[in-house]
């Protein structure tokens, strides 16, 4: 690229440099100073001089016209050679503009790249969209949730929910923000909080609106969890308090005369009263607990003390199925953190059932030892664990009912936990109190061999 000044752009500069000298010729004619020809050459000696000296200095700016033309464009052009000092200085001027524009562009794609990202590390599934209801772009939540192509499509085809299809049509209609409640069905359904929000001002890719998704799943499973609790908890009150109520009715009744049965009833009404009033004092501990959960026990606990309390407070009730609880343990146990009574409700409900579900005349055994392999859940936390297993020779657990078994209320055979005295609430109890310790509950048993419960606490 060597551009030329062009003989049209050269004439009327040298036409305007010869004016002057021109008029003065012209005055010294009218004087009678000089002639014609003499003056008509002098004129064209300037004029062939003042083309000849300004050339140059017009082909060094074309140069430098052609150069900043090519920038303009946005071409990597290098600056031309130039002779004359006016159009080094003005290269040099153009070169410094160049300059302090790339920093700004770079400073501006820094920015946008770190907006790009904080938009894609959001955590919620953002979509942003134009006036047609068309996906400008999605963040990475809703790449994740939705699949990846989705610029440029109408939103109706990555959102079925009719739904959130007409409040997004509101708001590009003008109207203000909506808030859409909807589920998103698959193995597990998740529940979202869709808002549509105007933007005040049309973005440059031609964003106006934005649609943004919040999983309220946890949220509605909390919600369900503790609706079933309460449905739970009354019915385990009222078969009870049904009982007690008909037994009442029946003894100031028909049977209002009979010594004998009044003995019975009464002795059943007592059983059904004990229940309640069991199933009451594990709801309270089990609220107890959890209220308290999150403030992790300090203090030391002794192990050794706490599992023969266990077993001494057991004895009767291990007798009368004949099931000895045998203690294998070298003492001294190393110390735990935690909370005595705590410590001594968990293994007291293992311990119990392994005493009803465990078969009548074999022994339950209660071994503590320093952990060598702890359950993944706690495997990071690079803390020594003391493991406490609590074994039974029972009929087992099927693999299937394993991951429930600490759920509230839950019971592999409900009638059997029942006549046994059972709440359901003793593994919850227990799960609660371990994780308050910090702890993990690992279940191993084989069907027709027993059960074995294994609690890992944290060494002090
Ligand atoms: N050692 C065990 N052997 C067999 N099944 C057990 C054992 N421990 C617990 N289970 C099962 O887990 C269920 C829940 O236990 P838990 O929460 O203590 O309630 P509960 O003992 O009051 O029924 C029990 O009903 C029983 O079906
Ligand atoms: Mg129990």
């Amino acid at each position: 690229m060597s551009p030329r000044p062009s003989l049209r752009r050269l004439l009327p500069i040298s036409a305007s440099l010869i004016v002057p000298p021109a008029g003065v010729f012209l005055a010294l004619i009218v004087a009678g100073e000089i002639d014609l020809w003499p003056a008509l050459a002098g004129v064209a000696a300037i004029t062939l001089l003042s083309a000849l000296l300004a050339g140059p200095f017009l082909h060094d700016l074309a140069k430098v016209a052609g150069y900043a033309a090519a920038l303009a464009r946005g071409e990597d052009a290098s600056p031309p050679l130039v002779t004359s000092s006016l159009a080094a200085d003005l290269l040099t001027a153009l070169n410094q503009l160049r300059r302090a524009w790339r920093l700004q562009g770079d400073e501006k794609a820094t920015l946008l790249g770190f907006h790009e990202t904080v938009f894609d590390r959001l955590p919620s599934p953002l979509f942003l969209l134009n006036a047609q209801r068309r996906i400008v772009k999605g963040n990475l939540a809703a790449r994740n949730l939705f699949g990846r192509q989705q610029t440029g499509r109408d939103l109706a085809a990555v959102l079925r929910h009719p739904d959130i299809l007409e409040a997004a049509d509101r708001v590009l209609a003008g109207a203000v923000g909506e808030q859409v409640d909807f589920t998103l069905p698959g193995p597990t359904d998740r529940h979202f909080g869709a808002m549509v929000e105007p933007l005040p001002q049309i973005g440059p890719d031609g964003t106006v609106a934005l649609l943004w998704l919040h999983d309220v799943t946890t949220l509605k499973q909390l919600e369900q969890t503790r609706a079933d609790f309460v449905a739970n908890a009354s019915h385990e009150l009222r078969t009870p308090l049904a009982a007690l109520l008909g037994f009442i009715e029946t003894l100031r009744g028909p049977a209002r005369d009979d010594g004998e049965a009044r003995e019975r009833f009464l002795q059943i009404m007592q059983e059904q009263g004990t229940r309640m009033s069991r199933l009451v004092d594990d709801l309270l501990t089990l609220s107890r607990i959890e209220t308290h959960e999150h403030s992790r026990p300090s203090r030391r606990a002794d192990l050794g003390t706490i599992l023969h309390r266990v077993a001494a407070g057991l004895e009767l009730q291990a007798a009368k199925r004949r099931m000895p609880i045998s203690l294998e343990f070298a003492e001294p146990l190393p110390p735990v953190v935690g909370d005595e009574d705590e410590l001594v409700q968990i293994f007291q409900n293992l311990v119990d059932n392994a005493l009803k579900y465990g078969r009548e005349g074999t022994p339950v055994t209660m071994t503590a030892r320093l952990a060598d392999q702890v359950p993944p859940a706690i495997a990071g936390l690079g803390a020594a664990f003391v493991a406490v297993a609590v074994r039974d020779r029972g009929d087992g657990i099927a693999r299937e009912h394993l991951p429930r078994l600490t759920e509230r209320f839950f019971r592999v055979d409900t009638a059997r936990s029942r006549q046994m005295g059972g709440t359901g609430l003793g593994l919850a109890i227990v799960k609660h109190v371990i994780a308050r310790h910090h702890g993990a509950l690992a279940i191993d048993s084989t069907l027709g061999a027993g059960s074995t419960f294994t609690v890992f606490l944290p060494a002090a």
